[in-house]
C-alpha cells in the first residue's frame, strides 16, 4: 500500500499482489543511493557502451564514462572489440580526450600526452621515453641501474567487453555473470536481425531534471500512454499490446496499423517492440520506418540523468518517413520528460515514501526489484 510515513516502508515484494510493490522513494532521492548504484549497479553489470559500426577498423575508438570510471573502447588488430581505463599506467593521467560514439577517434596505438607512455591496441606497454630507460638526471643511478619495464605488467587496465549484434556492453565487475545471462531472450531476439546493416543516422541528448530510474520506470511501463501520447497512440492497438517480462530484460510489444516495408518486423508485419535491458539501456522498433533507435539513461547525479538517444537507418540520409520516426521518437520524449520532471518536483518533497503499482506495472515492479537487489547484494 501507499506508504505516507518512511519507517512504514518494506522491501519490495517479489509478489507484485502484495501491498508492499514499489521501491522507497527514498532510494529515488538520497545521494547516497547514486554513490552505491555506481558501485553496485554500475560497477556490476553489463552496461550499453556503443555501435561496433562506429568502430569498424582496427584503432578507431570512442569514450565512454561509468558511474566514476572513464573508458576507451577500441578496435583491436584482431578485429575484436576492447575496452581499457582511460589512464596511463605510469602516473594515472587521463589519456585520450573525450571522444563520442558520433565522432570516433583513429590511433594506431594509444599514446598519454604527460610524459608519452605509449600502448599497443591490445593494451600492452609498447614504448616509453628515453628518460624512462636512462637515469641521466639522477646522480645516484647509473643507467644500467634502470629496470627494465614488463609490457604486460605496466599494461593498460582492461575492462570485459563483450556484444550483443552491433551493440557493445561493458562490466566493470572482476567476476560478471555472462552477458548472455543479463541478456536473456533479448539476445537471441535481437542477434536474430540484421542489426548491424544499419548506420547512425542521428543523436539527440537531453537533460532531464530527475533520478535515472523515473525514467527507467516511465519507459517501461504504457499506463500513461492513453492521457499523455495522445499522437503516437493513434494507429496503435494498445489494447491489443503486451507487457512482457524476463529476468533483466522486458519488452513492449505492440501493433501498428499502418503498413511498412521493415526488415526489423520478424513476428508479425505490423509488430513494434521497445526492449528495456537492466540497468539503463532500450531498443525501440517503432514500425514505421526501417530502422530502430536505442536510448542511454546514463545518471549525471541523483537529480539529473543525461538520455542519449541515437537512431539507425539504411544511411545517413533520411527519407521523409525516417524523419517521421525520429520526429515522433523525439515528441515521445518530450511529453515523457514532463512527465517525470512533475514527478521528481513530487517526489523529491519527501511527503511520498513508498508508492504502490498497479498491475500493469509488472514491467516497473521487475525494475524495482532488480534495483533492490543490486542493493542488498
Ligand atoms: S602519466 Fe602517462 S606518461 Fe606519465
Ligand atoms: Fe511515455
Amino acid at each position: 500500500m501507499t506508504q505516507w510515513d518512511d519507517s512504514q516502508t518494506e522491501h519490495v515484494s517479489d509478489d507484485i499482489t502484495d501491498e508492499s510493490n514499489a521501491l522507497p522513494a527514498r532510494y529515488f532521492t538520497e545521494p547516497d543511493v547514486f554513490e552505491m548504484e555506481k558501485e553496485k549497479v554500475f560497477g556490476r553489470y553489463w552496461v550499453y557502451a556503443g555501435h561496433a559500426n562506429a568502430i569498424k577498423e582496427p584503432g578507431q575508438y570512442f569514450t565512454r564514462d561509468v558511474g566514476n570510471r572513464k573508458l576507451i573502447i577500441v578496435r583491436g588488430h584482431d578485429g575484436r572489440p576492447k575496452a581499457f581505463d582511460n589512464v596511463c599506467a605510469h602516473r594515472g593521467s587521463k589519456m585520450v580526450e573525450d571522444t563520442p560514439m558520433t565522432d570516433p577517434g583513429d590511433a594506431s596505438r594509444i599514446q598519454c600526452p604527460y610524459h608519452l607512455w605509449t600502448y599497443d591496441l591490445d593494451g600492452t606497454l609498447r614504448s616509453t621515453p628515453r628518460s624512462f630507460e636512462e637515469a641521466s638526471l639522477n646522480p645516484d643511478l647509473e643507467d644500467e641501474d634502470v629496470r627494465e619495464l614488463d609490457p604486460e605488467e605496466n599494461a593498460l587496465n582492461a575492462v570485459n567487453v563483450d556484444t550483443i549484434g552491433p551493440f557493445i556492453f561493458v562490466n566493470l565487475s572482476d567476476d560478471p555473470m555472462p552477458l548472455e545471462e543479463q541478456a536473456g531472450e533479448m539476445k537471441d531476439r535481437l542477434e536474430a536481425l540484421p542489426l548491424g546493416e544499419y548506420e547512425h543516422a542521428c543523436r539527440i541528448v537531453s537533460e532531464v531534471e530527475c533520478n535515472w530510474k523515473v525514467f527507467a520506470s516511465n519507459y517501461s511501463e504504457c499506463d500513461h500512454c492513453q492521457s499523455n501520447h495522445q499522437d503516437w497512440i493513434e494507429g496503435i492497438q494498445l489494447d491489443e499490446s503486451e507487457l512482457e517480462v524476463n529476468d533483466y530484460h522486458w519488452v513492449l510489444h505492440y501493433t501498428h496499423e499502418e503498413d511498412v516495408d521493415d526488415e526489423l518486423r520478424i513476428h508479425d508485419e505490423h509488430e513494434a517492440q521497445f526492449h528495456y535491458l537492466w540497468p539503463n539501456f532500450t531498443v525501440n522498433m517503432y514500425g514505421t520506418a526501417d530502422g530502430y533507435g536505442t536510448y542511454v539513461i546514463d545518471p549525471i547525479d541523483t537529480d539529473r540523468f543525461q538520455l542519449i538517444a541515437d537512431y539507425y537507418f539504411e544511411d545517413a540520409d533520411l527519407s521523409d518517413e525516417e524523419e517521421e520516426f525520429v520526429r515522433t521518437s523525439r515528441q515521445l520524449q518530450e511529453e515523457d520528460f514532463e512527465l517525470v520532471e512533475r514527478q521528481w518536483e513530487g517526489l523529491k518533497t519527501g511527503a511520498l515514501a513508498q508508492a504502490q503499482l498497479g498491475p500493469n506495472e509488472h514491467t516497473v515492479h521487475r525494475f524495482h526489484r532488480l534495483a533492490q537487489e543490486a542493493y542488498n547484494s
